[in-house]
């Protein structure tokens, strides 16, 4: 059995009672929240900002994750470091030097992620992958939650399942994923999952049921 790191995606939680909804959360029993931020230029949407990390960092003790969808990442580190971020994934060819931006995450102390886009290929980051501490996957184009699952991204996950015994870093899914694809997955050797609206919102009963029932299954 594989180490499940599960992840869920604060952007869809309700606004409402947002501390309540993390506290419910950590409860339940998950690992790490996924904060989604979207500044309406890398993808066709806003979503959170700082003062929901904030937020978030005050309700849990938890690692808080940014997932950062915004063009020219490497300009804004020290301001998500500084929100309360843990680890940091950014989409390498939203900046022109990613490289420097994985060292300038690592050099606060922090992990640093590259999210890599449905189209993009393995081939193009072989380079990051020896310095990245996670690969975050995404198996929807980003902008937004509640999309359909692209399946021809499988091949490449399988190719990083490879890289990783070399590299040493960690893949996390993001993009509909349900329970049935955190079981496929995690017996394959994947450790994180992005749960939204999927897998976590919307399942019925309590979160901490609905982790049970995530963590019983595989
Ligand atoms: C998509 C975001 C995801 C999103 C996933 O752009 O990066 O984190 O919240 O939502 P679901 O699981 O509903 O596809
Ligand atoms: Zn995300």
């Amino acid at each position: 059995m594989h180490q499940l790191m599960l992840c869920p995606s604060v952007m869809s939680a309700d606004f409402g009672h947002l501390s309540r909804e993390i506290e419910e959360m950590d409860n339940a029993g998950v690992d790490v929240f996924h904060l989604d931020i979207m500044d309406g230029a890398f993808v066709p949407n806003f979503a959170l900002g700082l003062q929901d990390i904030q937020i978030v960092r005050k309700a849990t003790n938890k690692l808080v994750d940014v997932h950062l969808m915004i063009n020219n990442p490497g300009a804004y580190i020290d301001l998500f470091v500084s929100a309360g971020a843990d680890i940091i994934y950014f989409h390498p060819e939203a900046d022109n030097h990613p490289a420097r931006v994985v060292g300038a995450i690592q050099q606060k102390g922090k992990k640093a992620g590259i999210a890599l886009n449905p189209g993009t290929s393995v081939a193009s980051v072989l380079e990051l992958l020896r310095i990245a501490d996670y690969v975050l996957v995404m198996t929807v184009n980003p902008g937004f939650p509640g999309q359909s699952y692209l399946p021809f991204v499988e091949e490449k996950i399988d190719a990083l399942l490879e890289l990783k015994k070399e590299c040493g870093f960690e893949i996390v899914i993001d993009g509909a994923v349900d329970k049935e694809k955190v079981w496929h997955f995690n017996a394959k050797g994947v450790l994180g999952f992005v749960l939204g609206t999927k897998s976590m919102y919307g399942q019925g009963g309590t979160y901490k049921d609905v982790v049970e029932r995530i963590r019983a299954g595989r």
